[in-house]
């Protein structure tokens, strides 16, 4: 048993595995993998990322990966080669960890995975197991497995192992996931990759290799599904005065739906959601199939954007050469990752109205000065918001949950903060004075009716006044 991170594991039987790709998934993968003691080369093709790693650099950011990888490199578990012959000499496992971005109409574009599945199978021992993780049309291992036998090579087995890690808390998913899922009717084959992950204790779900493919698609796109269906509910809670934080809370306590992904907000992002869902929906198209609730769950996302654009406009309207800060870059927090991130995109919009945009994020600026230059970037949030007209929060990252408040105050010009992820206390930033603007939290007007009635009923009772009906059950992720 060895702890590193936080993470108990158990080391079993060292196996040599190959992993092809040292993207953010087969970096994770490969340091968990050495962690649980098998010996990992990781194939990068990429000369400045292999460089970068094989000096002790990682290129991405993620919370304890860098431990992670730098000890099992260390202990000589780990180690990173630019070619397959190298890299799969003695592997008995070849994790395919390669990206399946979009393509222009929607389909997950598959050549990376065939690429490096086909270097594996040149390169690989007699009964090389190919694992396939990146996330895949429905059909794609079956592909793979044809072409192994294609090149006569029917000794490989394919395997779909799909990952379910999310970025920040990727190696705490690897090593405590709800499910190991392993796509494959080659009994062995199954059993051969479940001993991999002998020291993870999670229930092994044995499968076919098209239902493994199709579950991970269903997965994340139930989880958009369920965020988008609250921020619907959101925007009624902003027509009628409920709030849908509370709303939340109660729908979720009921075990059948969980309180898992039902926070309201600017919407999902990153790298996964937005092409997964787009990739399921094309497939039903390529199929013949409709999917209607795909289509609405990723319309009702970017009209989340479009809202919070909206509101900043209405913020500004009259307002000369106005200011907008954002705090937060970052699709979430705990990552440096701006792929698919509502600020990005949000940025984009608000330029074309020519408003002067400030932003800050505690790790992500480099990236984001790369991709969107001519923002005004500040690493300090009380800089940031100088002179601001409205602050949008966009990313929760924990640093902006303990911010002064008042000293943001002072420092703006205006006084509208837009909290895009409901995770401010709300009472808090009225009290000092701030125009609040939430994602259904009951909206201003019902805030204010809200309040008047509250006022009246409590004044009649003869209690003291002006308690406000919104903070009488205490919303559990608020924060002053
Ligand atoms: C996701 C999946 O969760 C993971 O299993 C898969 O393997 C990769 O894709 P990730 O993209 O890292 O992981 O982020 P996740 O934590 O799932 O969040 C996705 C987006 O949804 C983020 O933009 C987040 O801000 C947003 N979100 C999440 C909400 O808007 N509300 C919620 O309640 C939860």
């Amino acid at each position: 048993m060895s702890v590193r991170s936080g993470v108990p594991v158990t080391r079993g039987n060292q196996l040599n595995v190959a992993v092809v790709g040292a993207g953010y998934v087969g970096l994770v993968t490969s340091a968990c993998l050495a962690e649980l003691g098998h010996r990992v080369i990781c194939l990068e093709i990429d000369r400045d990322r292999l460089n970068e790693l094989q000096s002790g650099r990682l290129p991405i950011y993620e919370p304890s990966l860098e431990d992670l990888v730098l000890g099992n490199v260390e202990s000589g578990r780990l180690s990173f080669a630019g070619d397959y012959a190298e890299a799969l000499a003695h592997a008995a496992f070849a994790f395919i960890c390669v990206p399946t971005p979009p393509l222009d109409n929607g389909h997950a574009d598959t050549r990376h995975v065939i690429t490096a599945a086909r270097g594996a199978v040149e390169h690989g021992a007699i009964g090389l197991t190919v694992v396939i993780k990146s996330t895949v049309p429905v059909g794609t291992g079956d592909h793979i497995a044809h072409l192994a036998v294609y090149r006569a090579r029917a000794d490989v087995c394919v395997v779909s192992n799909p990952e379910f890690l999310r970025q920040g808390t990727a190696v705490r998913d690897f090593f405590q996931p709800d499910r190991i899922v392993i796509g494959t009717k080659d009994h062995e084959a199954g059993r051969g990759v479940a001993e991999l992950y002998s020291g993870v204790s999670a229930p092994v779900v044995e499968t076919s290799r098209r239902s493994a493919e199709m579950a991970k698609y269903a997965s994340n796109a139930l989880l958009a599904t369920r965020i988008s269906f609250m921020n619907e509910i959101a925007a009624l809670c902003d027509a009628t005065g409920a709030n849908v934080d509370e709303v939340a809370r109660i729908v979720g306590m009921d075990e059948r739906i969980g309180p898992h992904f039902l926070r309201a907000g600017l919407g999902w992002g990153g790298s996964c959601f937005p092409k997964d869902v787009l990739a399921l929906a094309s497939m039903a198209a390529l199929h013949g199939r409709r999917a209607p609730i795909l289509d609405a769950v990723m319309a009702t996302n970017d009209g989340q954007r479009e809202v919070a654009l909206q509101r900043i406009l209405d913020a500004v309207a009259g307002i000369d050469d106005p200011r907008v800060t954002l705090l937060g870059l970052a699709f979430k927090p705990d990552t440096d990752d701006l792929r698919g991130s509502p600020a990005i995109d949000i940025i984009g919009r608000l330029s074309t109205h020519g408003i002067d945009v400030r932003a800050h994020d505690p790790v992500t600026i480099p990236n984001a000065a790369r991709l969107l230059p001519g923002i005004g970037y500040r690493t300090d949030a009380y800089e940031a918001v100088e002179g601001a007209d409205v602050v949008l929060l966009a990313t929760e990252w924990d640093e902006y949950l303990h911010l002064d408040w008042r000293r943001i105050r002072a420092a703006m010009r205006g006084d509208t903060v837009i909290d895009g992820r409901n995770v401010l206390n709300e009472a808090h930033l009225r009290r000092l004075g701030f125009r609040y603007v939430a994602f259904g939290r009951g909206g201003q007007d019902w805030h204010e009716l809200v309040e008047m009635d509250e006022h009246r009923t409590t004044s009649q009772r003869g209690r003291r006044p002006g308690r406000n009906a919104a903070n009488r059950v205490p919303v559990a992720d608020s924060a002053a």
